[in-house]
């Protein structure tokens, strides 16, 4: 019998990724990892389909010719600020026979913590189960077949706007995929690097994007909060871009090869070619200066995702994302946020483990685990009828 074939789409602000994958006993085998430039794309949400379908479809192509075989569906990653988490409890009576907890009962509460998570425009798609409690005994992880008669749950619910998600839905549909299941960034990053021993303390996963920051705050072993700062790589690629007086395309170039987030750590006499604008006339400049261009946009992201968590009780942060490959940036949060940061890529892969393993694939990452732990493939063709039901997670424990 042939494995289980694994397949997640992110897509960025920055790129769209493809990775497939089989199910290696408990591991996954990476057989392919496509990646295209993306295009209608704007801070994580699609503002143009047609161009955003055609970025899927590079993607799709070069994930298929890596594999070696078609993809028909997928586990889709579903980014942007409209993305919210909200705590909410629920409490329900026991009913079921012999005055234990029961299939039902779980059920039941589960519905009533997600009523009321849905607004005007804006759908629950998590509903994660933090703890539970039957009468008095309280910080129960599965309450079933404990005899009480109150039933009461706390749980984490993440919102998302309906109309980013079906979206992202119709661009899937679009290009001729079905789609298994949809996974908010944050919670995608946090299953791609996340190591389990970093879940005993308190930790934020950090995935700095190109359009982007998406944060999971995770304490005891669950999810906190979710949140994404409407920043990213590409505003440290807009700020060289208009103090070199060059074309984007250059300011990316020189950013990846030369820049850095600290002036101090530049040699003085280090110098570097730009191009201008419509690649017309050379200039030196010392590399110095494009430091002390991107320094203080470095900061500012660094002090944003500092605020971001002041509330968490946060004691380290794991960062990922193509932005966490920055010169220096990893050492301006550990300076601003004074605590410990580990910059962090998938891990724990076989096969084609080294195309995966880069911090700009967290997300794609944990669409695969993902779409290993998912007990059923739920399609959702039809959003209204199959979206939101659970799947069985390490940490997220969503239980139906
Ligand atoms: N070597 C590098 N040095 C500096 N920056 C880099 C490097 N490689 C990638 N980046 C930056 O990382 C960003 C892209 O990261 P990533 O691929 O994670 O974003 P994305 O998933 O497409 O976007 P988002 O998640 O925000 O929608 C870009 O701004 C890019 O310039
Ligand atoms: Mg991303």
């Amino acid at each position: 019998m042939s494995s289980r074939s694994l397949v997640g789409i992110d897509l960025g602000s920055s790129s769209v990724v493809c990775a497939v994958g089989e199910e290696d006993g408990r591991r996954i085998r990476v057989v392919g990892v496509g990646e295209a430039a993306s295009t209608g794309v704007r801070k994580s949400v699609i503002t143009d389909p047609d161009a955003a379908q055609s970025s899927i479809t590079k993607a799709l192509d070069a994930a298929e010719r890596a594999a070696g075989h078609e993809i028909d569906s997928a586990v889709l990653c579903l980014g942007g600020r409209h993305l919210e988490s909200h705590p909410n409890q629920a409490v329900v009576s026991v009913v079921a026979r012999g005055g234990a907890v029961g299939g039902g009962d779980l059920n039941r509460v589960l519905e009533a913590a997600r009523d009321g998570g849905s607004s005007e425009g804006c759908e629950v798609v998590h509903l994660i189960p933090r703890a539970y409690s039957v009468d008095a005994k309280e910080g129960l992880r599965d309450p079933r077949g404990v005899e009480g008669s109150r039933l009461a749950v706390d749980a984490e619910l993440v919102t998302a706007s309906t109309a980013h998600l079906e979206a992202l839905l119709a661009c899937a549909h679009g290009v001729g995929l079905r789609v298994d299941d949809v996974v908010a960034q944050p919670l995608a990053s946090a299953e791609g690097v996340l190591r389990d021993s970093e879940l005993e303390g308190a930790v934020a996963v950090v995935d700095v994007g190109g359009g982007t920051t998406d944060i999971a705050v995770f304490r005891q072993g669950t999810i906190r909060r979710v949140v994404v700062l409407p920043v990213g790589g590409q505003n440290v690629t807009n700020d060289l871009s208009t103090g070199l007086h060059c074309d984007q395309e250059e300011a990316e170039l020189i950013k990846r090869r030369h820049g850095h987030c600290d002036p101090g750590q530049v040699l003085v006499e280090e110098m570097v070619t730009v191009v201008g604008i419509a690649g017309v006339g050379r200039d030196e400049v010392p590399r110095r200066w494009l430091a002390e261009i991107i320094e203080p946009r470095a900061r500012e992201m660094a002090r944003m995702i500092g605020e971001a968590l002041e509330t968490e009780a946060v004691q380290k942060v794991v960062l990922t994302g193509g932005c966490a490959r920055l010169r220096g940036f990893p050492a301006a949060i550990h300076q601003i946020l004074e605590m410990p940061v580990r910059v962090a890529v998938p891990e724990g892969f076989s096969g084609l483990s080294d195309q995966l393993g880069m911090p700009e694939h967290a997300a794609v990452a944990g669409l695969l685990r993902w779409g290993q732990r998912s007990t059923t493939v739920r399609e959702r063709s039809n959003p209204k009828v199959t979206r939101s039901q659970g799947r069985l997670n390490r940490w997220l424990h969503e239980l139906f």
